[in-house]
């Protein structure tokens, strides 16, 4: 798989009300080629792009996001607390993001936002909307915090591009890499040391870093190994891939 330096968080979190196809465009025009996404799942088998487990911050509904219902996260503004250019700005389902996202030939790394326990559940039918919508494996990669959930991406399809992401490393991240053949660790830079840098490369695993918006934050870490960082503002890293 062709990963580059850098990936748009959120699309592009920073440019534009993140999470939503405003943001993936403004990703897209920063020259980006890669976006991280977050899926989440709600009530009723809806899949959604949206981060938080509340609807508060990022939309004009409020409650809980796995208990809302796809119809009315669908009518809800998820723009304008970004600004009143964005008036109207709507929560996308997983199928409009994936859309947008090969439209503009970009890569995606979406990653599975779910923290309860029934991953069984919830996750084999966002597999299930890759496998019919996605096209190239190689511009593909699935993430998330949630081990028990990358296991089951693993068990249902053994050529997947997998990222197992983490704040702390934990001691046993080799076990769970090597046990699911990931293609990388996705850390949280600032406590990343550049010892866990080096072993993760020399275990020879992709590592990829977020979410860092000022390039000073993480310039040491390109010299650990560092493969990608996962930033809000592509704009200050763009210069990297020339
Ligand atoms: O995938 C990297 C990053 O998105 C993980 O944290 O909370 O921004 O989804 P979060
Ligand atoms: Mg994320």
């Amino acid at each position: 798989m062709k990963l580059t330096k850098v990936m748009g968080h959120r699309g592009a979190a920073l440019l534009a009300p993140e999470n939503t196809l405003a943001s993936i465009r403004a990703a897209a025009a920063t020259g980006v080629k890669w976006v991280e996404i977050d899926v989440h799942p709600i009530a009723q088998g809806g899949l959604i792009i949206f981060h938080d487990h509340t609807l508060e911050r990022c939309t004009n509904g409020f409650g809980n996001t796995l208990e809302a219902n796809l119809e009315t996260m669908l009518s809800l503004d998820a723009g304008s607390w970004f600004g009143a250019e964005h008036d109207g700005e709507k929560v996308p389902t997983l199928e409009q993001a994936i859309d947008c996202i090969q439209a503009l030939g970009l890569g995606l790394n979406l990653e599975i936002k779910y923290e309860d326990a029934d991953v069984e559940r919830v996750v084999p039918p966002i597999l299930a909307v890759l496998s019919e919508r996605w096209q190239d494996n190689d511009k593909l990669m699935i993430s998330s915090f949630n081990y028990e959930a990358l296991q089951i991406c693993y068990r249902e399809d053994k050529q997947r591009h997998l990222g197992y992401l983490v704040e702390d490393v934990p001691s046993d991240w080799l076990l769970k890499l090597a046990a699911i053949e990931a293609f990388s660790l996705n850390c949280y830079y600032a406590v990343l040391t550049k010892q866990q840098a080096r072993a993760v490369k020399s275990a020879g695993y992709k590592l990829l870093c977020y979410t860092a918006n000022e390039a000073h934050l993480v310039e040491r870490h390109w010299d650990w190994g560092m493969d990608t960082i996962i930033t809000d503002d592509p704009n200050q890293f763009m210069h990297l891939e020339s």
